[in-house]
C-alpha cells in the first residue's frame, strides 16, 4: 500500500518538470491522478493538450490510473472542470497540488501590464481557482483534505521578476488563509518552495542548489498522505537534498506614541530610528554575491569568445 493509496489528487502544472514528476508519483503511491496542464511554452504561450495526455500514458503504463485535463488554470471554469473531473471519475478529491507556472521577465520600470497580469494570473489566481473548488468540495465531504501550493524563495524579493515574485508572494498568503479558514475542516494547507533543474530554472545566471524535478515530488506525496494531517499554514524550501521551514512573519518591536492616540512626524523621526530602528535586509548581501557572480560569468563568456 503507498501513502497515497486510495486518494484522488489533482496536479496542475503536471505535464513538465516539477508537477509531472509529482503526477508520477503520486500515482506511484496509489493515487488516482488529475493530470492538469495547458501545455504552453515557458511564457505561457502555444497551448497544446499533448503533455497532459503523455503524462496520462506514462501512468497508464506504469500501473496507474489517470486523466488529463489541458486547459488555463486562471480560469474560474477550468479550476471547476479540474476537480469536478476527479469527482466525476472517482466518487471525491482528497488533494491539489498547484504547480502550473510561468515566467515573463522584465525590469519593473519596463514591465507591461499584459505581463503582470498574465503571471499574477496563472500563479495567484491558478492556485484560487483549485483551492476554491476543492476546497468547497472537500468541505462537505467531511473527510479532510490537502491543499498544496507552489511559492518560490523569489518571494522575498526578485530584482527582474516583479511579477513572478508578488505572485509568489501572494501565493504564501493565500495559502495561509486557505489552512485558517479551513482548519476546522481538517483540510490542511501548505506551500513548498522547490528548486529543481527543469526548463524554467536552466536560465537561472547564477548557481542555485537544486537537484532534479524529481527530488521535490516526496515533500508533495508527504504533504498530501495522512501521515501529514494536522501539518498546515507551513512553508517548506526544497531542492531534493535539503528541506527547510520558513519562519512564520510577526512584529519584532514596538513603540507607543506619547500621547496615545497618534505620533506626529517629529515623533516618528525622533524616536524610530534608536527605539524600533529597521530589520537587517540579508537578501541584499544575496544580491551582491547572484551579482558579482553574474559579472565573473560574463567575464570568462567574453574571455572565451575573445580566445576564440
Ligand atoms: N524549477 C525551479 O527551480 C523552481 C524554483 C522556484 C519555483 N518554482 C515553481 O515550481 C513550479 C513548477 O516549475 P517547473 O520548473 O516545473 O516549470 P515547468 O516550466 O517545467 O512546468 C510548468 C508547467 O506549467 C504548465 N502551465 C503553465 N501555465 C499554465 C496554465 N495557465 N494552466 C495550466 N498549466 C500551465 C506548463 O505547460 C508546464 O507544463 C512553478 O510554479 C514555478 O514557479 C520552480
Amino acid at each position: 500500500m503507498g501513502y497515497l493509496a486510495g486518494k484522488n489528487i489533482a496536479v496542475t502544472g503536471a505535464g513538465n518538470g516539477i508537477g509531472r514528476a509529482i503526477a508520477l508519483a503520486c500515482a506511484d503511491e496509489g493515487a488516482n491522478v488529475v493530470v492538469a496542464d495547458y501545455g504552453v511554452s515557458m511564457e505561457g504561450s502555444n497551448p497544446s493538450s499533448k503533455v497532459a495526455d503523455a503524462v496520462v500514458a506514462e501512468i497508464e503504463m506504469a500501473g496507474g490510473t489517470a486523466v488529463a485535463v489541458a486547459g488555463d488554470v486562471s480560469d474560474m471554469e477550468v479550476g471547476q472542470y479540474i476537480v469536478d473531473t476527479a469527482v466525476d471519475a472517482w466518487g471525491t478529491i482528497d488533494g491539489v497540488v498547484c504547480v502550473a507556472g510561468i515566467v515573463r521577465e522584465r525590469m519593473l520600470f519596463n514591465m507591461t501590464e499584459e505581463e503582470f497580469d498574465h503571471v499574477v494570473g496563472v500563479h495567484l489566481k491558478g492556485h484560487f481557482t483549485l483551492f476554491k473548488a476543492a476546497s468547497a468540495v472537500m468541505r462537505k465531504q467531511k473527510s479532510g483534505g490537502s491543499l498544496v501550493g507552489f511559492t518560490s524563495g523569489a518571494f522575498v524579493a526578485s530584482t527582474a521578476q516583479a511579477n513572478y515574485s508578488a505572485a509568489k508572494g501572494g501565493i504564501v498568503s493565500l495559502t495561509r488563509s486557505a489552512a485558517f479558514a479551513l482548519r476546522k475542516y481538517g483540510i490542511n494547507a501548505n506551500c513548498i518552495a522547490p528548486a529543481a533543474m527543469t526548463r524554467m530554472s536552466e536560465n537561472v545566471p547564477f548557481e542555485i542548489e537544486a537537484g532534479g524535478p524529481e527530488a521535490i515530488a516526496p515533500l508533495a506525496v508527504w504533504l498530501m498522505s495522512d501521515s501529514a494531517r494536522g501539518v498546515t499554514a507551513q512553508i517548506y524550501t526544497c531542492t531534493g537534498k535539503r528541506i527547510a521551514v520558513w519562519n512564520q512573519p510577526v512584529e519584532l518591536r514596538h513603540m507607543w506614541a506619547d500621547d496615545g492616540v497618534a505620533f506626529s512626524v517629529d515623533e516618528i523621526a525622533e524616536k524610530l530610528p534608536t527605539t524600533i530602528g529597521d530589520e537587517e535586509m540579508p537578501m541584499f548581501a544575496d544580491l551582491d554575491r547572484r551579482m558579482k557572480e553574474m559579472a565573473e560569468n560574463k567575464n570568462a563568456a567574453e574571455g572565451e569568445a575573445s580566445a576564440s
